[in-house]
């Protein structure tokens, strides 16, 4: 394709996938965003013309035994009301899910001891059972290799488990000191390793969070080549440590989906439910920037509210599975078409 970019920088990472540290830190404060989110169009086409694929999000216990200084569910917030699906109510989420058209169900929560392989793998199975056609993505946090073996075994096809930040320095700023970089690493070489598509991501403005720090994320996803990548800005929650944080900031948000899609055109990167809840278009700026997944809440509405990862978290409108109808609409009216598919990440062309 004969397309060229005024910018250099621009150009050599849409021609290579690759730029230096320098020109990744300068196109995430870029004020071009035109320029930055044309390029990102044109791969995202490519790869994936103007499809938008969707998850079922089943948020199933929001009981958590670490203790991340960002996070609402952390195990110290005693303000937070627990709850746990049972098999029953999941399976009847994907009930609800399949019908109106989710082909991906994705069952995310806390670190629950309660969880145990044992229960975990039964109703994985349970679900490929009853849904063969669909994936099923877990994301449930740090466990054993072992463990991730069983539950691949069981049927479990992709697992989301993001870095949040690339830098030991600052996941120790993020994170109590009981919980290091190192093994969030081991869990996601492993993960590849047994065969899983993986997920990654990271906060966009958690505190302390440099640009550097930023690059250095990009870079570690260069090393791991993950199938999905999910980024958010850092929202605060009033329980938390990080309560009086600042907000991080929607444009760098935007600017990094959209060098994320060049750096990996085939990557399944969602607007995120973090995106959504800082700006009323919030999700449809990250269609534009280069996202094409969306992850609405299939969880029981009785739940939904208390998964409370961070203050005002969207639950409701095309937020919610239930109102799949106006997400397709709105989606339409960008061009893009949301579909009924199991959306596997498409392989990388190395012409
Ligand atoms: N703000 C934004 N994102 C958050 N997450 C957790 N807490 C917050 C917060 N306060 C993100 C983390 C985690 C994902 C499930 O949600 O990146 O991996």
């Amino acid at each position: 394709m004969n397309t060229h970019f005024n910018d250099s920088g621009l150009e050599l990472l849409f021609s290579t996938r690759r730029a230096p540290a320098s020109v990744l830190g300068r196109l995430i404060d870029t004020e071009d965003t035109d320029a930055l989110f044309s390029a990102a169009m044109i791969r995202r086409r490519e790869y994936y013309g103007n499809k938008i694929y969707t998850r079922g999000l089943i948020e199933f216990t929001n009981h958590c035994k670490n203790n991340c200084l960002y996070c609402g569910i952390r195990a110290a917030n005693k303000n937070t009301e627990r709850y746990r699906l049972t098999k029953p109510d999941i399976l009847e989420c994907c009930r609800a899910g399949y019908e109106i058209g989710f082909r991906t169900f994705v069952l995310q929560g806390g670190e629950d001891t309660y969880f145990t392989d044992g229960i975990l793998c039964d109703i994985v199975y349970d679900i490929k059972s009853s849904y063969p056609d669909c994936a099923v993505t877990l994301s449930v946090g740090e466990r054993s290799r072992e463990s991730y073996k069983k539950l691949f075994d069981a049927g479990a096809d992709r697992y989301l488990l993001r870095h949040e930040t690339a830098s030991p320095g600052h996941y120790a700023k993020l994170h109590p000191s009981v919980m290091s970089l190192e093994n969030r690493k081991r869990c996601l070489f492993e993960l590849k390793d047994i065969g899983y598509q993986v997920g990654s991501g990271f906060m966009v403005g958690s505190p302390y969070q440099t640009l550097d720090n930023l690059v250095e994320d990009l870079l570690f996803l260069c090393e791991l080549k993950p199938d999905m990548i999910g980024i958010g800005p850092f929202l605060p929650h009033k329980d938390t440590p990080f309560g009086d944080f600042k907000k991080g900031s929607i444009k760098r948000c935007l600017n990094l989906i959209a060098i994320l899609r060049l750096m990996f055109p085939n990557a399944l990167i969602p607007a995120t439910t973090a995106l959504g809840t800082i700006a009323p278009d919030g999700r449809e700026r990250g269609f534009t920037a280069g996202a094409n997944v969306v992850m609405p809440n299939l969880s029981p509405s009785s739940v939904r509210r208390l998964y409370t990862l961070y203050d005002n978290k969207l639950c409701t409108g095309t937020e919610a599975a239930e109102h799949y109808g106006e997400l397709k609409a709105k989606a339409a009216g960008l061009g893009f078409e949301v579909v009924s598919d199991r959306g596997d990440a498409k392989a990388l062309r190395t012409e």
